[in-house]
C-alpha cells in the first residue's frame, strides 16, 4: 500500500518521542484527508436541515445526504438506496434489528443462534429481547482455533430456531465466518440471518445479494469514516414491513392530535435530525477504499498477518488466539503471553509509540471459555506497514523483557 499514509496527517505524530505506530484499527481506523475534507466541506458551503426545507442549502444537503446512501447502498452491493438505513453506527443497528424485528417476532418457544464470539453489541441486545419475549439464545460453538462449522451450524438449526445473528468477522480472533453458506442453509429452513458486519465491512469486500443475509449492521469510523455514523440494511421485503424503531420528527406521513402514520422507507426509521455531515464523510470514505481497492487491502493485511506471524515465534510464551492460518484471519492478531498481564503489555508498548488495545474488547464470555481475562490485540489496515510490525514485535519483547 504506498503512498497511502500521506493522506492520513495523524500518522506523522510523535508518541513518547517516537512516531506514532497505530495499531488500533480494529477500535476505529484513522481517517484520510478526503474524508477530513469532506466534512469540512460539507459544513463550510452547505450546512442546513435536511427533507424540511424550500431554500437553496437545504436542497444542496438533502441532496448530499441522499448521494451518500447511495454510495454506501452501492459500496456494500444493495439491490437499492431505500434499502440502507443511517444509523449512529453497528450498535445502534444491532439494537434496530433486535427491538423492531425481535419484538414483533419472537415469542416464548423461539430460538435465536448467535456464535460464541459475538461482540456485546449483537449479545446484549438480544439478551434483552429474549427476556422480555420470552425466546431463548443459544450458541454456536467455535472449535479451539475459532472456527465455526457448518455441521455445527446445522446441528443448532432447528425448528425452533426463528434467527441466526452473527459476526462476519470477529474483532478479537479476526476468524472471518462463513456467512454465504450459513444464509444458504438458513434460507432452506426459513431463518432470517442478521450479521455483524462492523469488522468485515473495512476489510472485506461484500456484497448483500451474494452473501444473501436479511440485516447487516457496520459502523463508518472502522472504515476511515466518521465515529457517529453507521448504517443498517435490510432485505426490502423485510423493511417494508417493520415496525419504526424511533418515533418523531422526519419519519412522519400525517400527524393529527388523535394518530400518526408514518413514511415510506427510508425514513420511516430515520426520526429526527441525522447527521449529514457523518453521512458525508461516510460516502469519502467508500470511495477512498474503493479507490485503494478492497481486494487489495485484504491482500495487504494478509501479507502483515503473515509476516507478524514469523516473527513472534521467537517470543517465548506467546501465543494468538484464533485460526492458526494468517490467511483466516483479518488483519489482526491477539495474543496472551504466559504470566504477563494484558494491560501491562500494551502500556509498556504506549511508552514505545505504539497503539494496540488489551483486555476483553467487548467479548467477555468468550476470553472466560478460554481461560483468559484478556488478550492485548494488535488490528491493522492499509496505512500499516512492515517497518511498524518490527517495531511491535521489538517492543513486545521489551515488555517481556520488562515485565518477567
Ligand atoms: C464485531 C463488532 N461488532 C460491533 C461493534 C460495535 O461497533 P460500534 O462501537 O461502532 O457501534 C464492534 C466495535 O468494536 C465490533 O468490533
Amino acid at each position: 500500500m504506498k503512498n497511502v499514509r500521506k493522506d492520513f496527517p495523524i500518522l506523522e505524530r510523535k508518541i513518547n518521542g517516537r512516531r506514532l505506530v497505530y495499531l488500533d484499527n480494529a477500535a476505529t481506523s484513522q481517517k484520510p484527508k478526503q474524508v477530513l475534507e469532506a466534512i469540512a466541506g460539507y459544513y463550510s458551503n452547505h450546512n442546513a436541515n435536511i427533507h424540511r426545507g424550500l431554500h437553496l442549502l437545504s436542497e444542496e444537503a438533502t441532496a448530499m445526504y441522499e448521494e451518500s446512501r447511495k454510495k454506501i447502498a452501492g459500496f456494500i452491493g444493495a439491490n437499492c438506496p431505500e434499502e440502507l438505513i443511517f444509523t449512529k453506527g453497528a450498535t445502534e443497528s444491532l439494537n434496530m434489528v433486535a427491538t423492531t424485528w425481535g419484538a414483533a417476532n419472537l415469542k416464548k418457544g423461539d430460538t435465536i443462534l448467535l456464535g460464541d464470539f459475538e461482540h456485546h453489541s449483537n449479545m446484549v441486545p438480544w439478551l434483552e429481547i429474549a427476556e422480555k419475549t420470552g425466546a431463548e439464545i443459544e450458541y454456536l460453538e467455535s472449535d479451539e482455533n475459532g472456527e465455526i462449522h457448518l455441521e455445527e451450524v446445522e446441528k443448532k438449526m432447528t425448528g425452533r430456531v426463528k434467527l441466526i445473528s452473527l459476526t462476519h468477522a470477529s474483532n478479537v480472533l479476526g476468524t472471518i465466518v462463513p456467512i454465504k453458506e450459513i444464509c444458504g442453509l438458513a434460507t432452506e429452513k426459513g431463518i432470517l440471518v442478521s450479521v455483524d458486519g462492523a469488522q468485515a465491512a473495512p476489510h472485506l469486500e461484500i456484497n448483500m445479494a451474494d452473501l444473501g443475509c436479511d440485516f447487516y449492521s457496520f459502523s463508518a469510523h472502522k472504515m476511515l469514516g466518521p465515529m457517529g455514523v453507521g448504517a443498517l440494511w435490510v432485505k426490502r421485503e423485510i423493511l417494508e414491513r417493520l415496525n419504526p424503531y424511533e418515533f418523531g420528527g422526519g419519519m412522519i406521513d400525517e400527524v393529527s392530535y388523535q394518530k400518526a402514520t408514518y413514511a415510506a422507507i427510508p425514513a420511516r426509521f430515520e426520526a429526527g435530525t441525522p447527521n449529514v455531515a457523518g453521512t458525508v464523510g461516510f460516502a469519502a470514505a467508500a470511495d477512498y477504499l474503493e479507490k485503494i481497492g478492497m481486494d487489495d487491502i485484504r491482500q495487504h493485511e494478509i501479507g502483515l498477518n503473515k509476516y507478524l506471524s514469523e516473527k513472534i515465534k521467537e517470543i517465548d510464551g506467546l501465543k494468538v488466539v484464533g485460526p492458526k492460518e494468517p490467511e483466516k484471519r483479518t488483519g489482526l492478531a491477539s495474543f496472551s503471553i504466559a504470566g504477563i498481564h494484558a494491560h501491562d503489555v500494551a502500556s509498556v508498548l504506549n511508552d514505545y509509540g505504539i497503539a494496540v488495545r488489551a483486555g476483553h474488547h467487548c467479548v467477555m464470555p468468550y476470553h472466560a471459555k478460554i481461560g483468559l481475562t484478556g488478550t492485548t490485540r494488535a488490528s491493522f489496515y492499509l496505512y500499516n506497514t512492515e517497518e511498524e510490525i518490527d517495531r511491535l514485535v521489538e517492543g513486545i519483547k521489551k515488555a517481556v523483557e520488562i515485565l518477567s
